[in-house]
């Protein structure tokens, strides 16, 4: 939700501030600004729209040693220039990425004070506040201490001060910003690979912490003494966050899936069953799961329900992280609590795993970025090995988080000895034939079904259990990038009502992978079909059906429950793709998302 980044150093600003914000742009893409030093002013070029308008607007001649730039997700005020970011108010300039909630009550007092704003963004107000109490005390560092306790809400905030020319301060909570350091310059980002041209040693901010960055980077506590900061590598190269010659990054991450499937299990099945055993917590432990996220890491939370109560015969919830964050909780000591995030600073997963860590209830995180803010937080963290994932809807990422789930099911079944050494043993091979199998369902060709989709405005998606969970994911992919309508429902639920949108050539694709209750759901096409649906059947190729049962079938190889479900989300995402793709849809950048959504 926003992206921030900064730079000062002996290289031009304005290039890498540009560069930055490309490969930020995945977090918000409404409008971007940059705010850059030149002759002891600040100026600021921002407007509506992508990056590439930003880059119409800037003069290829000016330079400068320093730079803030915003790509933004609206949340106050709409897309338009003036609510872009940088924001400038008296001796400040600022970009911010969160939400500040007391921006109404500081606005108010501000304007008393005879401050005037130009935007409807709580952003603004920051600048305004920042000039207010440096007019009052003119000592920076007290100034940013002061609004840390002003600020109600979540921010991280990339700051100029006119007085101070050659330096950025930065300040966060809640919302996530790395400084990037490097021989040429130092930068603030708001995530690594933003800065990965240039440097892949980085600092974590802390949310007690000030950071001063000019030709030397200084982090002060919240005593204002300036302290010592453990330097990080960045374990990941440029070409995990560049497209490589693939062209959109969600193709891109697709054809990435062996391999990442490959990395996610190597290090956990190296010693087979024991080094499982290791990397997990305790399992024994508990005699619940609750599994917590929000979009398709919800939708890995069902698929991992399904398969440990199947096999781990252990009762899972699975919630909506902004749900459970407000209701009302029936956990106790034996409930161990699983939340799932690739970016794992997903505001309302964040605010979960707070609200369960009160209660002194054990915490393990399934997350995608090293040292996020989840990843650190929870008591226990394992992590998806997929590496950057630019594309808004999530693809390779959330494949990862369902082949740990799986792996966590086959955990708890083998330390309660509901499956013995030779299976486990089976089974742990099967995950390492996966790589293969997956880039088999990879090359198959997709274009035809999305043919048949992409005219309609409506698009069922049905299966029962663990394949109306791959459902939902497959119909969330086709809705957010292809802008078609597509409803998912359990299979025997659409004739409660639904059904009744059912009209001639309607597409509904069905999922099979269940062999034991295969029949009801083709008892459920059966329905669809006889009131005109045009069906698309994704079923096992050990599966018996008639071939007039549906229009299309797409049959996937046959492994275990394990990995079936692995393997059968690749058609549903490439289906997606391809039908997006022939509608002429910005892939990678849907409208209204953003793939960091660290605001409620
Ligand atoms: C956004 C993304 C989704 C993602 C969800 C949760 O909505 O577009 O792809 O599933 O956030 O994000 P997280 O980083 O917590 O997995």
């Amino acid at each position: 939700m926003c992206g921030i980044i900064g730079y000062v150093g002996k290289k031009n600003a304005i290039n890498i501030l540009i560069q930055s914000l490309e490969a930020l742009e995945y977090r918000g893409y409404d409008s971007a600004g940059i705010a850059y030093g030149t002759c002891n002013r600040i100026e600021i070029i921002k407007t509506s729209g992508k990056i590439k308008n930003l880059k119409n607007k800037i003069n290829p001649d000016i330079h400068s040693n320093i730079g803030i730039g915003h790509t933004r997700w609206a949340t106050h005020g709409r897309p338009n220039d003036l609510n872009a970011h940088p924001h400038k108010i008296g001796k400040f300039t600022i970009v911010h990425n969160g939400i500040i909630e007391n921006s109404e009550t500081l606005k108010k007092l501000l304007i008393k004070e005879n401050y005037k704003f130009k935007s409807e963004t709580d952003s603004e107000v920051i600048a305004g506040l920042l000039d207010k109490l440096y007019s009052e005390k003119n000592d920076i560092l007290n100034v940013l201490k002061q609004l840390k306790k002003l600020l109600i809400g979540s921010y991280a905030l990339g700051i100029l001060c006119d007085d101070i020319p050659g330096t950025i301060y930065a300040v966060r909570k809640d919302s996530p910003l790395i400084i990037g350091i490097s021989d040429e310059g130092n930068f603030i980002a708001s995530d690594v690979p933003a800065i990965l041209k240039y440097t892949k040693k980085y600092m974590l901010l802390r949310s007690n912490e000030i950071a001063e960055i000019n030709d030397k980077i200084t982090v002060y506590n919240e005593k204002l003494e300036p302290i010592n900061k453990e330097i990080l590598i960045f374990d990941g190269n440029l070409e995990d966050a560049e497209k490589n010659g693939f062209d959109p990054f969600m193709v891109k991450e697709i054809y990435e899936e062996p391999k990442v499937i490959k990395e996610t299990i190597t290090p956990l099945l190296k010693f087979g069953m024991e080094s499982l055993n290791d990397s997990f917590p305790n399992f024994k432990k508990y005699n619940k799961i609750q599994i917590i996220g929000c979009g398709s890491a919800y939708h890995a939370g069902l698929i991992g329900k399904s398969l440990i109560e199947k096999y781990g015969d252990m009762p899972v919830s699975v919630e909506v992280a902004s749900e459970f964050r407000y209701q009302k909780v029936f956990l106790d000591k034996k409930t161990l609590v699983i939340l799932i995030s690739q970016s794992g600073e997903t505001a309302d997963t964040m605010a979960s795993l707070r609200k369960v860590k009160e209660l002194n209830i054990d915490t393990l995180a399934i997350v995608n970025v090293l040292s996020s803010s989840i990843a650190r937080e929870a008591d226990n963290v394992v992590y998806t090995k997929a590496g950057p994932e630019i594309s808004v809807a999530t693809t390779k990422a959330y494949l990862a988080q369902i082949t740990i789930l799986s792996l966590i099911a086959l955990d708890i079944a083998y330390c309660k000895k509901i499956i013995n050494d030779e299976k486990a043993n089976q089974i742990i091979k099967s995950f390492e034939d996966l790589s293969k199998i997956i880039k088999e369902m990879i090359e198959i060709d997709y274009q035809d079904i999305a043919k048949d989709l992409y005219k309609h405005q409506t698009c069922f998606y049905i299966g029962r259990g663990i394949d109306y969970a791959l459902s939902m994911e497959g119909s969330l992919k086709l809705k957010e990038i292809s802008y078609i309508n597509s409803i998912c429902y359990p299979a025997g639920e659409l004739k409660h009502g639904t059904i009744s949108l059912i009209e001639d050539g309607t597409p509904v694709i069905a999922v099979i992978t269940d062999k034991k209750i295969a029949d009801k759901t083709i008892s459920n096409i059966k329905e669809v079909k006889s009131r005109g649906a045009f069906v698309i059947l994704i079923i096992n190729d050990n599966i018996k059906v008639e071939t007039e049962v549906a229009d299309k079938i797409i049959r996937i190889p046959t492994t275990n429950d394990f990995t079936q479900s692995i393997i059968t989300a690749i058609p549903l995402q490439l289906i997606g793709y391809e039908t997006a793709k022939l509608l002429g849809r910005d892939i990678d950048k849907p409208k209204n998302l953003a793939k960091s959504v660290t605001v409620e």
